[in-house]
């Protein structure tokens, strides 16, 4: 199981499973040195502090390293495939890679030996971590997966050996927060069927009592730049609307999720900025692309989702994907306003020069339709449209009524014979 003496990278959060992976890299596996690595992907500034100081009181040097614009970039690419995974949009799933990835350039740069997550091995993060890493030579160590180890026997060891570890209910919910969502799991809320105290929330508040509001957000290539006629940079953009729509309670998910490795699990988010975001992205889709091009892209949105969920955004399936993506998404250029109200937003208004869309051939009040067609050329649609059903069910109750079969079966015509 070791390596022997040498250095590990460790990824480090300054939680509890990554404290105590500090102690056993160095007791069970027998390494010399640990590293860790907080990348930053828009996590709250008090994970840091907390993550430095533990790192401190631990001996262990710690490197941060910011991926936020990075992250916020994948985010605002996941917008234009509609992403999300079972209701959830994908917030730890979209970071976990580039957070390996930033992880396995400073273990490579540093000579490492050893490269280590605290994940369990019941969750998703110990497969997208290990993808990335896998395609390098260091040793790949996950100490609470290897060691079997549960949440109560490592609160045990980490007061055993005086571990800087908060006690109380600080560590009460397993907690993932970046950019673009908030993951609460673990504890009471495990029971699918306790509902959750408001306590859980806190990027979402309670809208009671709030006016609605409306956002005006810009798209170019399907990619949200601006809000409320403001352009901004991917971190801002998403920061701003976290706050702004999280006011009004937008983007809370209590779901059943069903992890990679077939367990379901019971999952609680807020996501406000995404929430509006895809909103906002599915409406203009709605006004730039061709009905065929809608149902299509709905399957290739799910199969990108899937990918992302599994950690996979550099399979060449994700990149064969997003060739078509990003091809019916030059159109998805305009601006869509959002009404954000009692904690919902739905899309009120859009606009498109690219819509496919024309008003007199829709409207109640105007005769013509377009290129030379008129209302009375649907009577032809008409007589044809369900033709096939209306077959399909007569010959159906005439065979259960034992009468012979129509015209064009084998039998003569039944009615010829009547
Ligand atoms: N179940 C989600 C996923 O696999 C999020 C997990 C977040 N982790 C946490 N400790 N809250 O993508």
């Amino acid at each position: 199981m070791t390596d022997g003496n040498g250095t590990v990278a460790l990824a480090f959060s300054g939680g509890l499973d990554t404290t105590v992976c500090v102690s056993l890299l160095k007791e069970e596996y027998g390494y010399d040195e640990v590293i860790g690595v907080t990348v930053d992907v828009g996590q709250p500034d008090y994970e840091f502090e907390e993550a430095e100081e533990t790192a401190e009181a631990l001996g262990v040097e710690q490197y941060v390293v910011d991926a936020k614009e990075e992250f916020a970039d994948l985010c605002l690419k996941a917008v234009k495939a509609n992403a999300d995974y079972q209701g959830y949009p994908l917030g730890t799933a979209l970071a976990r890679p580039v957070i390996a990835k930033a992880i396995l350039s400073v273990a490579e740069e540093e000579g490492c030996d050893g490269i280590a997550h605290g994940c369990t091995g019941k969750g998703n993060d110990q497969l997208r971590f290990e993808a990335i890493w896998r395609d390098s030579d260091l040793e790949v160590i996950a100490p609470v997966r290897e060691l079997g180890l549960t949440r109560e026997w490592e609160n045990e060891y980490a007061r055993e050996q005086g571990l800087p570890v908060e006690g109380g209910d600080g560590g009460r919910y397993s907690i993932d927060t970046n950019l673009w969502s908030r993951s609460i799991e673990g504890s009471e809320l495990e029971d699918p069927a306790e509902i959750p105290s408001d306590d859980i929330y806190k990027w979402t508040e309670n809208p009671s009592g709030k006016d609605p509001e409306l956002v005006e957000i810009t798209f170019e290539d399907g990619e949200p730049v601006a809000v409320d006629g403001d352009e901004l940079g991917s971190v801002e953009l998403v920061e701003q609307l976290n706050e702004q729509a999280g006011a009004h309670g937008i983007g809370r998910t209590d779901m059943m999720e069903d992890r990679m490795l077939g367990l379901k699990v019971r999952e609680n988010y807020e996501h406000p900025a995404a929430t509006v975001l895809l909103t906002a992205h599915e409406a203009l889709e709605g006004l730039v692309l061709t009905q065929e091009e809608r149902q299509f892209k709905a399957q290739v949105d799910q199969q990108w989702s899937q990918k992302a969920y599994e950690g996979l955004v550099d399979a060449p399936l994700t990149g064969a994907l997003e060739a078509f993506i990003d091809d019916t998404n030059e159109r998805v250029t305009g601006t869509v306003t959002v009404k954000m109200e009692g904690g919902h937003c739905r899309p009120v208004s859009r606009e498109s020069e690219y819509a496919v869309y024309s008003e007199s051939a829709a409207s109640f009040d105007e005769e013509a339709i377009t290129g030379g067609i008129t209302q009375q050329d649907a009577t032809g649609v008409a007589k044809y449209h369900g033709f096939q059903s209306r077959l399909a069910n007569d010959i159906l109750e005439d065979v259960k009524a034992g009468k012979p079969a129509a015209d064009g079966g084998s039998e003569a015509d039944h009615d010829s014979e009547e």
